[in-house]
């Protein structure tokens, strides 16, 4: 027993009763708009949780629906209940990080609120952890489990690949990866908390691949189960979450030594060539003006288009609206002509040492990235 339990027994034993004891387990339920599933999945975690004493933590982005209100209600009830609401803010994996972060519980899990995942197999997951698993899955792909219920085939035939790529990074057998549905001891998730990357909706993925960067070989058991269909509401997955995959992943294989939102702007980067270019085609062709207007044209849509997509792909979590995404928009111009000055000093300095088109164009590029990039991050999506 360490001495600060020793000294407050006490003062504990006074409380007793009010609720306030640490419970065994802690069931973190990431929430955007989940109205109409939380009553549900906490009668169905009462009932599978009924001899483990557990707590469920709700971390909802604000939802418009009214989740956090709701779950606050709940909690009047039950003092098991918990709601952590982050203002200006969403992200999965985020939610989940400040979820487990909150909790004093030796064991934590993560289960969506959608009842996709099936709780029934909490119990069995937390039995593996207490007998020395660091990471417990519940898979639709091991043993006996199943996606088939839960997923399109468009999401089924995604999901195989997505997964496919996952185990690269992994570098360890996990017939799940990408589940959104875990359990660990307490000293997995301190190992690694504070340098996960939390940009995304793969928290698992990113678990395990920092794990292994620090050299720990994480031992995972995995609990097979059957994937169901969302109960109420919506998914959340998108278009823009599967290249927010791709950025963690690319992320993964430089081994965490790129960020994923540095990738992610350098893609969206890369898209704003061929909006300048198309542009410029534009303007010089149909639009019959000379080419330095055209150009000047060209330069603002592609950064205006590049503004636009790093607002809603890159920092999707901490996004701008309103006045700050107008203010954000004339920052950026500025800062991309700075960028835009680097670009050609570096470019030209590297030329005067050696003369070669193709490598001096590319270090004043990368040069121009980088400054874009770190400058945004102080200044505008902070
Ligand atoms: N706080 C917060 N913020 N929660 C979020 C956010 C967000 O930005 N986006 C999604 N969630 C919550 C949802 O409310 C839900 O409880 C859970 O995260 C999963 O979101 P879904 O929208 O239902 O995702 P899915 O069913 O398409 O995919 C899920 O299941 C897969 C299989 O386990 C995710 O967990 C995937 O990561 C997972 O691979
Ligand atoms: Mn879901």
């Amino acid at each position: 027993m360490s001495d600060i339990v020793g000294r407050h027994q006490k003062t504990a034993a006074a409380i007793e009763g009010s609720g306030t004891a640490v419970p065994d387990l802690a069931v973190i339920v990431p929430s955007f708009n989940e109205r109409g599933n939380i009553e549900l999945l906490y009668e169905k975690l009462a009932v599978a949780l009924k001899d483990i004493p557990f707590e469920m933590i709700v971390v909802d982005d604000d939802s418009p629906d009214g989740t956090a209100a709701l779950t606050r209600e709940l909690a009047q009830v039950y003092p098991n209940i918990r709601c952590i609401r982050r203002y200006g803010r969403r992200g999965l994996a985020s939610a989940c990080v400040e979820g487990m972060a909150a909790t004093a519980a030796p064991f934590l899990a993560v289960i969506d609120a959608d009842l996709q995942h099936d709780e029934r197999i909490l119990p069995q997951m937390l039995e593996q952890a207490k007998d020395g698993a660091d990471l417990v899955v519940g898979s639709r792909f091991a043993g006996k489990g199943s996606a088939a219920g839960g997923l399109s085939r468009t999401r089924q035939r995604g999901s195989e690949l997505a997964t496919r790529l996952a185990g690269l990074v992994v570098g360890q057998s996990v017939c799940d990866p990408m589940s959104g549905f875990f359990l660990m001891p307490r000293r997995t998730f301190d190992a690694v908390a504070s340098q996960l990357n939390k940009d995304g909706f793969k928290i698992l993925l990113d678990l395990v691949a920092t794990s292994r960067r620090q050299g720990r070989k994480l031992s995972i058991a995995e609990v097979p189960y059957t994937f169901r269909p969302r109960h109420a509401g919506e998914s959340k997955m998108s278009p823009l979450i599967v290249v927010q995959y791709l950025g963690l992943w690319l992320s993964q294989m430089t081994g965490g030594v790129l960020p994923t939102t540095f990738l992610l702007f350098a893609m969206v980067g890369a898209t704003g060539i061929f909006v300048h270019m198309a542009m410029l085609g534009l303007a010089t062709g149909p639009l019959g003006l000379p080419f330095v207007p055209a150009q000047v044209i060209a330069t603002l849509v592609a950064m205006t288009s590049n503004f636009f997509l790093n607002n809603v792909l890159t920092y999707a979590d901490r996004r701008l609206h309103g006045a700050k995404f107008w203010l954000g928009l004339m920052g950026f111009y500025v800062i991309c002509s700075l960028g835009g000055i680097a670009n050609i000093s570096v470019a030209s300095m590297v030329y005067d040492l050696r003369h070669q088109t193709f490598v001096s164009g590319l270090a004043g590029a990368v040069m121009s990235s980088v400054f874009n990039y770190a400058v945004t991050r102080v200044f505008t999506w902070r």
